[in-house]
C-alpha cells in the first residue's frame, strides 16, 4: 500500500527550533513505522521560502531574499539527518520545478473559472501571512498568534472562489468524519466551513517575492496557496524512492497521491482543512485522506516560537543528551495531538528515569547477565509462556494506533512492556538462579526470554530511537527491524551477543 505522509514545509525567516523538530519526528516515526511494515513510503518535507515574512526579514538584514532563503533552507535541510530523519525529498519552493508546476495547476483553476479580479481590504498579520476574519482578532485588532497589532490593507488582486466550496466542504465533512484527526480539530474545522466562507486572495500586488501570476504580470501568487501546493508539485520532480515490482515505472504522483496524511500544527488549521480541499477541488484533484493536527509544545505555558523568543534549541539538547532521547522526548511527554509543556527538568527527569534505567539499564544488565552465565550465547531453549503473554497482540496493538497517528499511546504501549520486563528481571533474579545448579533450565530459560522480549520491544521502538535500537539489536545479533519479526517467539535465539557501552549514559558529556 502506498503511505505518502507529509510536513508543514517551514518558513526561512526564522532558525528551526523545537516546534519544527516535533513535527518532522513525528512524520519520522510514521513513516519508519511504515517502511518496517513493508509499505510504499513517500516521506516529504522542505521549506517554504516566498512571501512577505521572509521579504521582511530580508529586508532587515540588508540582503536579498533569495539570499535569505537559500542560507536558512540549508539549516532545516542539515537538521534532518540531524534528527535521524529519514525524509525521501526535501522541497524548497523556490525550486523552479516547484515554481512552474504552481503555474500550471493556477492556470488549471483559473481557466475552471474559481478566480475573479476584486479589492480586498481587510487585517492583515505579516508574520502568518493572512488576512484574519472577524472572529480571528485579538483584542485591539491583533494578532491572537503573534500579539502583534494587525495592518489594515486594501488591494486590488485576483480572488479565489471559495464560497462556491461551501457546499462541497459541508458534505467533506459530512461524509469523511475522519478528514481531520483529532476529532477537536475536525469540529473546529467544520464549524469555520459552517460560519459561511468568504472569497480570498490568490495574489499579491505589493509583493515580488513570490512566484509570478501567468495572466497577470503585475502578481506574484499568495505565499499560502504556493506553500500548500508543495504537497503536489514535489511528486512531479522527486526522485523516487526504492521501487517494487508492483509499482516500476509509475510517477511519483500515480503513485502516492492523494496524500495519505499531512501532519500540521493547529496553528495552520484552517489553510489545511479549508483553503486546501477547496484549491484540489477547483484544481480537479483528489483530497488527501487525512490532516493530523498536533498540538503546541509550551514552555511555561506559552508556545515556543522565535518570535516569542522562548525557544528550547534541539541542537543543545542532541548534542548532550543524542538524538535519540530528543526524539523520545518529544513524542513521550506530550500527548499527541494535544497542547503541553515541555522543560528542561522534565526531559532530564525521562532521560534519567526512562530512558538510562529503564530501557537502558535493562539492555545492559541482560546483555551482562547473558555474557557472564552463559558465556555470551542466548539460550535457544524455549521462552517463558508467561512472559510471552504479555507480549501477545502487542504489534498488532501497535500498529493499530498508529493507523490513527496516535504515536504518543502506541509509545506507551510498548514502554509498558519494557517495564514488564524490568519487573521479570526483579521476580526471577537470575543473579540468585546462578548460584543454584539445579536452577540451570531456570536460568536459561529466564535469559532466553529476557532477551527474546527486549528484541521484541526494541523492533517496536525502532522507528522512534532508530540508533540505540540499532546499537541494541545489533548486539544481540538480531539486526532486522521488519514488523513482520516484532513478535515474541516461543524460542531463543541462540545468537552471540556483544557487552555494550550504556546505551543512555547516566552522566552525558
Ligand atoms: N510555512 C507554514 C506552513 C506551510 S505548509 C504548506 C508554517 N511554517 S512554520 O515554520 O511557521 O511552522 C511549521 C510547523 O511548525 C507548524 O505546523 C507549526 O504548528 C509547527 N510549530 C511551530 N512552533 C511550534 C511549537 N512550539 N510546538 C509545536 N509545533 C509548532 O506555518
Amino acid at each position: 500500500m502506498a503511505f505518502y505522509i507529509t510536513t508543514p514545509i517551514y518558513y526561512v525567516n526564522a532558525q528551526p527550533h523545537l516546534g519544527h523538530a516535533y513535527t518532522t519526528i513525528a512524520a519520522d516515526v510514521l513513516a519508519r513505522h511504515m517502511r518496517q511494515r513493508g509499505e510504499d513510503v513517500f516521506f516529504l518535507t522542505g521549506t517554504d521560502e516566498h512571501g512577505e515574512p521572509v521579504a521582511q526579514v530580508a529586508e532587515r538584514e540588508g540582503i536579498t531574499p533569495r539570499e535569505l532563503a537559500d542560507r536558512n533552507a540549508e539549516r532545516f535541510k542539515s537538521l534532518m539527518p540531524r534528527l535521524e530523519v529519514s525524509n525521501d525529498f526535501f522541497i524548497r519552493t523556490s525550486d523552479p520545478q516547484h515554481e512552474a508546476r504552481v503555474q500550471e495547476i493556477l492556470q488549471t483553476v483559473y481557466d475552471r473559472g474559481h478566480v475573479y479580479e476584486g479589492i480586498y481590504e481587510g487585517w492583515y498579520c505579516p508574520r502568518c501571512a493572512d488576512f484574519k476574519t472577524e472572529a480571528e482578532l485579538g483584542p485591539g485588532n491583533t494578532c491572537l498568534i503573534h500579539e502583534i497589532p494587525l495592518d489594515r490593507q486594501r488591494e486590488e488582486n485576483w480572488f479565489f472562489r471559495l464560497s462556491s466550496f461551501q457546499e462541497p466542504l459541508e458534505r467533506l465533512y459530512r461524509e469523511h468524519p475522519d478528514f481531520v484527526l483529532p476529532r477537536i480539530r475536525f469540529n473546529e474545522a467544520r464549524s469555520f466551513v459552517a460560519q459561511g466562507l468568504r472569497d480570498v486572495s490568490l495574489t499579491r500586488a505589493r509583493l515580488r517575492w513570490g512566484i509570478q501570476v501567468p495572466w497577470d504580470q503585475e502578481q506574484v501568487f499568495y505565499v499560502w496557496f504556493d506553500a500548500l501546493l508543495n504537497y503536489v508539485t514535489a511528486l512531479s520532480y522527486a526522485p523516487s524512492p526504492m521501487e517494487t515490482e508492483s509499482v516500476k515505472g509509475q510517477g511519483l504522483f500515480e503513485r502516492f497521491w492523494p496524500a495519505t496524511v499531512h501532519l500540521i500544527g493547529k496553528d495552520i488549521l484552517k489553510f489545511h482543512a479549508v483553503y486546501w480541499p477547496a484549491l484540489l477541488m477547483a484544481g480537479g484533484l483528489e483530497l488527501p485522506r487525512h490532516l493530523f493536527v498536533h498540538g503546541f509544545l509550551l514552555m511555561d505555558d506559552k508556545k515556543m516560537s522565535k518570535s516569542l523568543g522562548n525557544v528550547l534549541d534541539p541542537f543543545e539538547v542532541m548534542d548532550k543528551y543524542g538524538t535519540d532521547a530528543l526524539r523520545y522526548y518529544c513524542v513521550r511527554d506530550v500527548s499527541f495531538g494535544q497542547d503541553g509543556n515541555v522543560s528542561p527538568a522534565a526531559f532530564e527527569s525521562r532521560y534519567e528515569s526512562e530512558l538510562a534505567n529503564e530501557y537502558g539499564n535493562l539492555a545492559s544488565r541482560t546483555i551482562a547477565m547473558i555474557v557472564r552465565y552463559r558465556d555470551a550465547t542466548i539460550p535457544a531453549v524455549p521462552t517463558d509462556p508467561s512472559l510471552a503473554g504479555d507480549f501477545e497482540a502487542l504489534p498488532e496493538e501497535v500498529a493499530a494506533l498508529l493507523d490513527r497517528f496516535e504515536l504518543t499511546q502506541a509509545l506507551e504501549v510498548i514502554w509498558q512492556r519494557v517495564r514488564r520486563l524490568n519487573r521479570y528481571v526483579e521476580e526471577r533474579a537470575p543473579w540468585r538462579l546462578a548460584k543454584d545448579p539445579a536452577a540451570a533450565d531456570e536460568l536459561d530459560r529466564t535469559l532466553a526470554s529476557l532477551a527474546e522480549g527486549m528484541r521484541a520491544v526494541s523492533v517496536l521502538l525502532a522507528p522512534y530511537m532508530p540508533a540505540t535500537t540499532s546499537r541494541l539489536l545489533g548486539a544481540i545479533g538480531a539486526p532486522t527491524v521488519d514488523y513482520a519479526r516484532a513478535g515474541f517467539a516461543d524460542r531463543g535465539s541462540g545468537a552471540r551477543v556483544e557487552a555494550i557501552e550504556p546505551l543512555f549514559p547516566k552522566q552525558p558529556q
